[in-house]
This record gives structure tokens, sequence and C-alpha cells, in this order.
């Protein structure tokens, strides 16, 4: 067992924080302000391949491995968590679905170009009233000839606005729950898909969460991933995966607003004294960095066990579990470091701070992941 990165992850570690401090620090106060979409810097994470990161190179990816991945997740959040969460949907929840459940022709389709960074990817499972129960989803499917027929409206939809592509779960029969569900994915010029409300979010703002409406949209049967019934246990496996992402975005979170709190205890003198200096401040980020470091070991293990084929599912759980209440805790650490500065928006850890949450409520609650660690130890018993 070797704890060390190697050269080529150390490498691309330099080269995601390169890119996060010089194209996306300048503005991410701003965007977040606006809720403006990062366009430019999502068009040149493409053309560095960081859109579909471990998708192989035949079907546009760069081919790296998911330690890669999280380090890259990691890297853009600890400048600007909506980055994180624009990238892990479209690299965990749409290109890996596809490269995992997809048929060549769709591989090739489908996922070539979002993997290379020419549109963007979503995924969407959640609806107004189906949010933790996933299986209660009301959005219909209805066989007509080598189409379906799609009626609903989808909610929480990361990328949703900006997307070319979606991957959508819907059911043919609302009473058979998760036996009736399947995976489709929708192109953004069908016909009858309108892009509904945009959400005003308390953080991860420049990325866009809209309502997705479906009147009577025709969607090819070659659209299906998998066999028909089967995109509940798909959509399962895809968050699986995807959680590993939530974990090293949360990690990247935390170690922005301990690195903010760093600099600014060196930097701000009471009592006749750098911050710093105090032992009330040191054992904060003393806590604060001993807690990142053990998220980021979970996450790595989580990324391990997926990278050599081995069931991580419980492990990915437990590491999106840790890393979000441990990001929250850093970064309301980092504001009570920085004092009255910490509230105002001319610092980042306030930014840090409503980020944060969402790493405890999106794919899949903290509560979800403890029940699902719990089904996995019930059945290690
Ligand atoms: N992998 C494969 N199959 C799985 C699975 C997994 N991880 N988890 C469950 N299944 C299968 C089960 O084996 C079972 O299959 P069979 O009928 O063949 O036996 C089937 O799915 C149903 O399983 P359960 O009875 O356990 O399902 P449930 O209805 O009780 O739900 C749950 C389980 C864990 C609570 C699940 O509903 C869940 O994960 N909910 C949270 C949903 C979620 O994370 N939503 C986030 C959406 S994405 C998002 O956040 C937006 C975004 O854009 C980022």
């Amino acid at each position: 067992m070797d704890f060390r990165l190697t050269e080529e992850h150390e490498f691309i570690k330099q080269m995601a924080r390169d890119f996060a401090e010089k194209e996306l620090a300048p503005g991410v106060r701003e965007r977040d302000e606006k809720q403006e979409f990062p366009h430019e810097a999502i068009k040149k994470l493409g053309e560095l391949g960081f859109m579909g990161v471990v998708i192989p190179e035949e079907y546009g990816g760069a081919g790296l491995d998911s330690i890669a991945y999280v380090i890259i997740v990691e890297e853009l959040s600890r400048v600007e968590a909506a980055v994180g969460t624009i990238i892990a949907v479209n690299n965990s929840l749409y290109c890996c679905c596809i490269l995992n459940f997809g048929t060549e022709e769709q591989k090739e389709k489908f996922l070539k170009p979002i993997a290379g960074g020419n549109g963007l990817g979503a995924y969407s499972l959640s609806e107004a009233g189906s949010g933790s129960d996933a299986a209660s989803l009301k959005t219909r499917i209805k066989d007509d000839g080598d189409h379906y027929i799609m009626n609903g409206t989808k909610m929480w939809v990361t990328n949703g606005a900006n997307a070319s592509h979606y991957i959508i779960f819907a059911t043919i029969d609302p009473e058979k729950r998760h036996k009736g569900i399947s995976a489709l994915i929708v192109e953004r010029e069908t016909e009858g898909l309108k892009i509904g409300k945009k959400e005003n979010k308390l953080g991860i703002r420049s990325s866009d969460t809209v309502e997705l409406i479906f009147e009577n949209a025709r969607i090819p049967k070659a659209n299906l991933l998998g066999k028909e019934g089967e995109g509940f246990n798909i959509a399962m496996q895809v968050l699986d995966n995807g959680r590993i992402s939530i974990a090293a975005q949360a990690v990247g979170i935390a170690q922005g607003a301990l690195d903010a709190a760093l600099k600014y205890s060196g930097e701000r003198v009471q009592f006749g004294k750098p911050i710093f200096e105090f032992q009330a401040i040191q054992i904060k980020l003393a806590n604060m960095a001993t807690e990142i470091e053990a998220g980021r070991l979970l996450t790595y293990q989580a990324a391990l066990l997926r990278e050599g084929n081995l069931p991580f599912a419980k492990e990915a759980s437990m590491a999106k579990l840790f890393c979000s209440g441990m990001a929250n805790r850093a970064a309301v650490e980092a504001v009570q470091i920085h004092g009255g500065y910490g509230y105002l928006k001319d610092f980042d850890v306030e930014r840090f701070m409503r980020d944060a949450k969402i790493t405890d409520i999106y794919e899949g609650t903290s509560e979800i992941q403890r029940l699902v660690i719990a089904k996995h130890l019930k059945n290690d018993r």
C-alpha cells in the first residue's frame, strides 16, 4: 500500500489547480452572485479532456483513471464548487452511464461528442413528488411503435438549461414502482421537451438547476438504455458511481475553506499577534486538516475499488456521507475564523459554507447514504 500520488496524478493535480486558480478564481464571486453559467471555463475543460476523464479515448474521453478523476473534481471544487457539480454530472451521471449501459451505436452518437466536450450531459431521476423515494416517479412513457411518447415534469435537473442531451428516467406504469422504470437518452431538440423554471439556489449558483417538461415528446426506442424496466437498477448503479465524485467535491470545498482560513489567520492581527498564534484557532485548523485527510482517503478508497472493478457502493456512500458532513463543518469553522469578515461576500468562505450544504442533499441525502450503508452491513453479516 502506497499513499503517495503517482507522478502522473501529481501532474494532473497541478494542472487542475493551475486551471482553477487562473480560469475560475477571477470570476467566481460574480458568477455566484449572478447565477451565471461558466460557459468559457466548461469549453476549456472540454479541451483538456476533463468532460470525459475516465472515458476511453475511442469514445472521445481522456482515458484516465478514477483517481485522476477525483483529483480533478477536488481541485476544481476547491475554487468553484459549482464547476465541480457541472463536470461531476457530465462525467459520472451522463458519460459513465452510457459507457456502462449503452450500445455501440449509442456510445458513438451520444457519448463521443459529450465526453469530448462538444455538448453537455444531464441526468434526471427526481420529480417534485419523488426525491429519496426515487421509485415513485410519475413521468410516463407510452409505447408507440418504434417510439415512446413521454409526458411529465422532472425536477432538480443539474445542467438542465445548458445540456445538449439528457438521461431521463420514466415509467411505463407508476403502479409497478421500480420495475416499471426505463432509462432513455433524450436530445435537447426533441419536440415536446421544454426547459422549465430555473431554481434560485443557496449555493453552487453558477451551475443551473431546472425543471424539464415533457408534453407528448417522441423518443426513439433506439435511445433506450439497457432493457425496458431496467431503468431503476441503472439509476442506482450510476448514483453509486456519482457519489464518489460528490465526496471529492466536498473534499475540495473543505480544502478551499481550510486554505482560506490558514491564509487569513496568518494575516489577521488581534491582541498584538496573528490569530494563528492562538491555540483556539490552531485547534480548529488542526481538526479541519485531519478531517479533510480522512475524507480524502475514504474518497480515494472508493475510487480505487471502482478502478479495480470491485464492489464499491458501500464505500462510495461512506465517502459521500463523511465528506459532506466534514465539508459543512470545515466551511462553518472557516467562517468563524474569519469572524465578521467571514460573513461578507468579499471573502470566499461564506460561499464555501453555502456550497457545502448541497453535498449533504443531492445524489442521495446523508440519511439515504446511511440506509445504503446499513443495507450492505445487513447483507455482509
Ligand atoms: N445497484 C443495483 N441495484 C440496486 C441498487 C444498487 N445500488 N440499489 C437498489 N437496487 C435494486 C434492488 O436490488 C432492487 O431490485 P430487485 O427488485 O430486482 O430486487 C430494486 O433496485 C429496488 O431496491 P429497493 O427496494 O432497495 O429500492 P427502494 O425503493 O427501497 O429505494 C433507495 C432504495 C436506496 C432509497 C433509493 O431509492 C435511493 O437511492 N434513493 C435516493 C435517490 C437519489 O439519490 N436521488 C438523487 C437524484 S440525482 C440528483 O441528485 C440530481 C442531480 O442532477 C445531481
